[in-house]
């Protein structure tokens, strides 16, 4: 049974949160007083990334949840009951680029079709299983990628990833028009380049600069701010 004070406390949900960016997140959401639910696909490391944060003070729990297995999701959203507790902010943050992903025409399938899967798709199967957790009020933030531009010109890196995450962004302001009878803000962000594995050596951004964007859409952001895209905590073009 929750006392009050722990009833009051925000939850947020943050997947892929074992290392990168969703880590990060988790961490600065915590350190906000947060209750924090990080999850992943492998069971060790999400383990160590729990007693991270726990370390560090913060209220934690973890979830497996490879979000590319729907049945996985389903299974996951039975454990998030078990906590009888409400899911204000529901992060959907775990995504892969694959290096062999470099032509939508000579790719093999398999990339293409697991890039989108674990990417884009996952985002409307996890969100249609934990949305019954999700009060009025509650927020959904979609990790995108200037990637996913559609103002931008052309990188020509990973284009089964760009693709990923411009559909990533169309899934945004869809499920923010649906939502929105439901007061729940729907937005999709663009970290910039981040040093983190996916990100690599090179990148400009450190991670604390990653998370700013995710953890001011769950916290400090106006409610009223729905369907759109941002960037250091600034509205940008889809
Ligand atoms: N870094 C950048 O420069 C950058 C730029 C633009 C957008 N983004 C976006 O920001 C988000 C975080 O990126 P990051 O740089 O932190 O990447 P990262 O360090 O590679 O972390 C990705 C996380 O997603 C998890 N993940 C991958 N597939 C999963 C699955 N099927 N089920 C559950 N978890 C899964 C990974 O778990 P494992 O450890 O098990 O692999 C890992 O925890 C992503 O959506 C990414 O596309 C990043």
């Amino acid at each position: 049974m929750n006392t009050n004070k722990e009833s009051m406390k925000k939850t947020v949900l943050i997947t892929g949160s074992n290392k990168g960016i969703g880590f990060e997140t988790s961490r600065q959401l915590g350190h906000k007083g947060f209750h924090v639910i990080i999850s992943g696909r492998d069971q060790l490391k999400i383990k160590k990334a729990l007693e991270k944060l726990q370390e560090e003070g913060i209220e934690a729990n973890m979830l497996l949840m490879d979000v590319s297995n729907h049945e996985n999701i389903l299974q996951a959203s039975n454990e998030f009951k078990k906590l009888n507790i409400s899911l204000d902010v529901l992060i959907n943050n775990a995504a892969i680029l694959l290096k062999e992903d470099r032509s939508l025409i000579t790719n093999s399938p398999s990339i293409i079709e697991n890039t989108i899967q674990t990417n884009s798709f996952s985002i409307i199967n996890v969100t249609r299983e934990f949305l019954q957790f999700i009060p009025n009020g509650g927020r959904i933030i979609n990790m995108s990628s200037g990637g996913g531009s559609m103002t931008d010109p052309v990188g020509g890196w990973s284009p089964a990833y760009c693709v990923s995450k411009t559909t990533i962004n169309a899934i945004t302001r869809q499920l923010s028009f649906e939502l929105l009878s439901k007061n729940i803000s729907v937005n999709s962000v663009c970290p910039g380049w981040v040093k983190t594995d996916m990100g690599g050596q090179g990148a400009m951004r450190p991670v604390e600069k990653g998370a700013e964007t995710p953890v001011w859409l769950a916290s400090e952001a106006p409610q009223s701010l729905s369907g759109k895209f941002f960037r250091d905590k600034k509205e940008i073009p889809w």
